[in-house]
């Protein structure tokens, strides 16, 4: 695990166990597919072209992350994560298909977005199913609250958007109400047809066995407005 500075929510629970052959995978496959442990990662050096750039927070083992790299090409991907199974799973999967427009960082999206990405170098951002942390007292260590939107409104470009699926909907108002209450001219809008993603993840299986409905945001950064007076 990369050492980062503290911050103030911790939004996952570490879960680094691999097994002997996912141990190999990841010491051979981390050097060529991982952003640098440390320092600012800037896109259009570590893919060595300029592209719009999307980035996943948290995801899993991947589904959602690789079916968005082999969709667009054209985009260079992001995906951030902490569960190191799962990264594996990444690393193996951009390997054997060769996908030169997906790589990983290991890190805390918290501390990425705080002070590891250039300002306004990102297009993009989607998270798919972030841990809801369902138990009242647990309501702090969701990502997705007010400390966090600053952060990603810094990091997109103009007209960038911050796109999130979840299965509860307390953690969905509840985005909703912070994103709508934060001080960058954010705009909630209906999801863009071209957004729409059928892959089924672990964790959309899991909800839909379960009964659950889907809850799904879309949030616009529109340039700030200057006041004339
Ligand atoms: C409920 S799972 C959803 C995984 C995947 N998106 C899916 O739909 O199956 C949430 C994931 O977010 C990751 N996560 C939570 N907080 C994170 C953080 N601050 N930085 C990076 N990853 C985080 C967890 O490790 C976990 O894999």
């Amino acid at each position: 695990m990369p050492s980062y500075p503290i911050h103030p929510i911790k939004s996952y629970i570490r879960r680094e166990r691999l097994s002997a052959t996912e141990h190999t995978l990841f010491n051979t496959l981390f050097p060529l597919y991982t952003a640098p442990l440390t320092g600012l990662i800037v896109p259009s050096l570590l893919f060595k072209r300029s592209a719009a750039t999307l980035i996943e927070i948290g995801f899993g083992a991947g589904e959602t992350l690789i079916d968005t790299a082999c969709r667009y090409p054209e985009w260079n991907v992001l995906g951030i994560e902490v569960y190191r199974p799962g990264i594996v799973n990444v690393l193996r999967i951009v390997h054997s298909k060769k996908l030169s427009n997906l790589r990983v960082i290991y890190d805390d999206a918290a501390c990425v977005f705080a002070d590891r990405l250039p300002k306004e170098s990102i297009q993009g951002i989607q998270a798919y199913f972030p841990d809801p942390w369902p138990k009242r007292r647990h309501h702090k260590r969701r990502l997705f609250q007010t400390p966090f939107i600053p952060l990603l409104a810094a990091s997109l470009e103009k007209g960038g958007w911050v796109q999130i699926v979840t299965d509860w909907e307390h953690y969905a108002k509840q985005i909703s109400r912070v994103f709508d209450s934060a001080r960058e001219p954010w705009v909630q809008m209906p999801v863009p047809a071209t957004r729409n993603s059928q892959i089924i993840t672990k964790f959309k299986r899991r909800a839909l066995s379960a009964g659950r409905s889907f809850y799904e945001l879309f949030f616009e950064k529109k340039p700030y407005l200057s006041l004339n007076i």
